[in-house]
């Protein structure tokens, strides 16, 4: 069934991949949200050119790539991709996690994540009173059990691209069955991921945690935006 899908923060690099990911298949209708509803707008229409240009063809016309302010995109939505920094969690989400219809799945990519001497760490880790993005996104929500922990280990760089094949598996955590259905159905939407579940939401840390461990192993080992696979 197509979806209604809105990305907070949408202008960045993930929401691009998003965007451009899911606009391939066409069979959904992406909604672009930002703090400010202009450069939603804008980067909507950029991203439609792009996604037109690159795989529009006839059904060009059918390509729905929107764009508005947070708030109005949360609203609307059946599905919402939080792909927001983790120091802006409490700032956002306040004011927009409320207001989101009850049947919404929230996905959270967000990875606490800081650079140190020592390499890449994870926040929660070094400091205890810091809480994972799962936790802290979910004590905003009314119904904290559709938020499903996904898309951490896959690079921007290789998502925004959809030249580039895809071969690695995308770790999910989840309480609700539908929602976490919802989104394995959207991994698997994007040509060449594999979406393996980890369990509830509360090991969402263990998927949250991939990331400084994969990008410490890219620096270390001199590699490109690695991702991960299991074999
Ligand atoms: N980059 C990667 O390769 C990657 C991989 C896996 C997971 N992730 C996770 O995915 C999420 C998005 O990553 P990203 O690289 O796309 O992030 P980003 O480019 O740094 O930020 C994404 C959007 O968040 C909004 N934003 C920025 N600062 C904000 C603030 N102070 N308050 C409210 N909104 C703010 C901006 O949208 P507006 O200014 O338009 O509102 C921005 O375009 C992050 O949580 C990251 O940890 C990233």
């Amino acid at each position: 069934m197509p979806l209604k899908i809105g990305i907070v923060g949408g202008t960045g690099g993930m929401g691009k991949g998003f965007a451009l990911r899911w606009a391939a298949s066409n069979n959904n209708h992406i909604m672009i949200g930002s703090r400010d509803a202009t450069r939603a707008a804008e980067a909507a229409q950029l991203y439609k050119k792009e996604a037109e240009e690159l795989f529009g063809g006839d059904n060009s016309n059918n390509l729905r790539i929107t764009g508005g302010d947070n708030l109005t995109v949360a609203k609307e939505s059946d599905v919402l991709v939080l792909s927001i920094p983790y120091q802006n969690i409490d700032a956002v989400c306040p004011a927009i996690l409320p207001h989101i219809s009850d049947d919404c799945t929230v996905i959270s990519p967000i990875v606490p994540m800081t650079k140190t001497d020592a390499g890449f760490e994870f926040i929660p880790f070094m400091d205890k009173d810091k809480k994972t993005s799962h936790e802290m996104v979910a004590a905003h929500m009314n119904s904290p059990d559709k938020l499903v922990s996904a898309f951490h280990v896959i690079s921007e760089k290789k998502l925004v691209n959809p030249n580039i094949q895809l071969d690695y598996d995308i770790f999910v955590c989840g309480d609700d069955d539908g929602a976490v259905r919802t989104v394995t159905g959207l991994i698997t939407e994007i040509k060449g991921l594999r979406p393996i579940l980890l369990g509830s939401g509360r090991l969402a840390y263990m998927a949250e945690i991939a990331t400084p461990l994969l990008l410490n192993a890219m620096i270390k080992n001199k590699m490109r935006n690695p991702g991960i696979k299991l074999v």
